[in-house]
């Protein structure tokens, strides 16, 4: 693999007090190696939260933990996938014990799309912890 070359360029900011407060808490607790990490981190989480609003193509894994005894629920869990206008690419199921079971789909499509089928896993019966995390890859996928 080719390593890729970036330049980096440095720039100074100016923040208030309270809010630099505010980032340094962040650094600490989120454990950043420093506050220039923590500044590119936020800048990055606005710019594909900005991706999202415009519908653009995006890919990302819908985590779920559920209770596979709840009726049905491993069916319609399945059938909103396969119902899906996202494409789902893969998904990972790991019966974690007697009552529960995690599934990792892996998904692309247009962010409404995504956003559209996570939130219908997420809220299904049974479900007791879900999220989406997404990325955009910045081009047509
Ligand atoms: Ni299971």
């Amino acid at each position: 693999m080719g390593t890729e070359r970036r330049t980096v360029s440095r720039i100074s900011i100016s923040l208030d007090h309270d809010l630099l407060a505010s980032l340094d808490r962040l650094v600490a607790s989120r454990r950043y190696a420093n506050r220039s990490e923590a500044v590119r981190d936020l800048i990055r989480a606005r710019l594909v939260e900005r991706e999202w609003k415009g519908n653009k193509a995006v890919i990302g894994t819908i985590t779920l933990l559920y209770d596979h005894h709840v009726r049905d629920l491993p069916h319609k869990l399945t059938s909103m996938q396969h119902e899906s206008k996202a494409q789902v690419i893969s998904t990972m199921h790991v019966h974690l014990d007697h009552h529960n079971c995690l599934e990792v789909v892996v998904v692309k499509g247009r962010s409404r799309e995504v956003a559209e089928l996570a939130n219908a896993l997420i809220s299904a019966r049974g479900v007791r912890h879900g999220e989406l995390t997404a990325s955009s890859l910045g081009r047509k996928i």
